[in-house]
């Protein structure tokens, strides 16, 4: 299959582009396109056969659900019947934004898209190319990450044309999306309502709206006799062909022992890559240093975070060393994601 490339510029909207997008979704093809959070692989959510496709092309597990994306509140009934009254007031303080909410779905919803379950993810994405193409499309949009099953999710046309050229219809190339970790996930069919996956709207954020919200256990606590309530948390996700470790603990300690393990697998004739920050960048000796960001400003270190991890595959580095951040605000999101990636390799040193 030859994959159509088209750039387009948000401030422009190519019309052209957008129907050529639409028609070929109303026909039940696969069209990638950016979001705020990460770039998708859109096709008709209410269409199987087309769903169906998705899972051919990033090589996913049948069972692990799409998130399906809507332009406007009044597709949502189609699919979710009446909301609950918390979820509307999250949905008009949160949407359009990085958040999925999970909701009892609705017959128009085929269990292809669901991955056979009887809830439905919805996001409305905060982002004008996103919004244009899901409306062009026929507003109900299943679009998971634009990714093959188990790489890094895309921040850029060029990661997904990595993974998915030759495999889907067509690339809109939005430039770099702006968030670069996928939205929070929270499940609103239990009370009080559940993160299932942490994004760039915290549990803090929420609760200073509806009150208590819980999040799933399985994400503070990995334990591997009890499956993540979001099916797709459970894969080794977001994971670099490296054996990536994690140092915690003070900083000037953790640099320390960066410096030491990268200088030993070096002498192994290993190749080394370190994820440090503009904080540290002066202060390692040996292996290829990557800067993901500041410390002053962790939504830089969510932004650059899969683009690293991306170079550092295509670098053929065998061991990466990362710096630990926060888990405040977005924290919490970077952590899980850099956890995961690092399949829980942590090294806590201490003072
Ligand atoms: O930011 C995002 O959410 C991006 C952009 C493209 O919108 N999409 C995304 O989709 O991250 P995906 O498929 O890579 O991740 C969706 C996650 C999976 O872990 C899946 O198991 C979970 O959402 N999920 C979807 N439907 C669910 C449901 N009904 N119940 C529980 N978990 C669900
Ligand atoms: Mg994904």
């Amino acid at each position: 299959m030859k994959t159509i490339i088209e750039r387009i510029d948000a401030e422009q909207m190519n019309r052209e582009t957008i129907e050529k997008a639409g028609r070929i979704l109303r026909d039940g093809g696969l069209v990638a396109f950016p979001t705020e959070t990460v770039y998708g692989l859109g096709a008709d959510a209410l269409n199987e056969q087309a769903a169906g496709k998705i899972y051919a092309a990033k090589g996913r597990p049948s069972d692990n659900p799409l998130i399906v994306h809507v332009a406007d509140m009044e597709s949502l009934t189609r699919i979710t019947g009446t909301i609950p009254e918390k979820a509307g007031m999250i949905a008009r303080e949160f949407w359009p934004g990085p958040l999925t909410m999970i909701f009892r779905k609705t017959r128009a919803v085929p269990f292809g898209t669901t991955g056979g379950l009887d809830t439905v993810a919805v996001r409305m994405p905060d982002h004008a190319i996103a919004r244009e193409i899901i409306r062009a499309g026929g507003g109900f949009i299943a679009a998971p990450s634009a990714n093959t099953s188990g790489r890094p999710s895309p921040t850029t046309a060029q990661h997904v044309e990595e993974d998915l050229a030759g495999k889907i219809d067509m690339v809109v190339d939005g430039g770099a999306v702006e968030i670069g970790v996928e939205s929070t996930i929270l499940d609103m069919t239990v009370e009080p309502p559940m993160i299932l996956r942490p994004g760039a709207v915290t549990r803090e954020m929420l609760e200073s709206l509806v009150g208590k919200v819980s999040v799933d256990k399985t994400l503070i606590e990995p334990d591997s006799r009890k499956a993540p309530k979001a099916p797709g948390m459970k894969y080794r996700h977001y994971a670099p062909k490296a054996d990536l470790t994690i140092l915690e603990g003070d900083l000037s300690r953790v640099v320390e022992e960066i410096n030491r393990l990268a200088a030993e697998k070096t002498a192994k004739g290993y190749k080394v890559g370190i994820i440090g920050t503009s904080e540290t960048a002066g202060s390692y000796s040996i292996g290829n240093f990557k800067c993901i960001g500041t410390r002053q400003d962790e939504t830089s270190v969510a932004g650059n975070l899969y683009g690293i991890l991306r170079d550092f595959d295509s670098d053929g580095t065998d061991y990466i060393y990362s710096e630990s951040f926060s888990t405040c605000g977005i924290g919490s999101a970077i952590m899980n994601r850099l956890q995961k990636a690092a399949g829980h390799r942590i090294i806590h040193v201490d003072k």
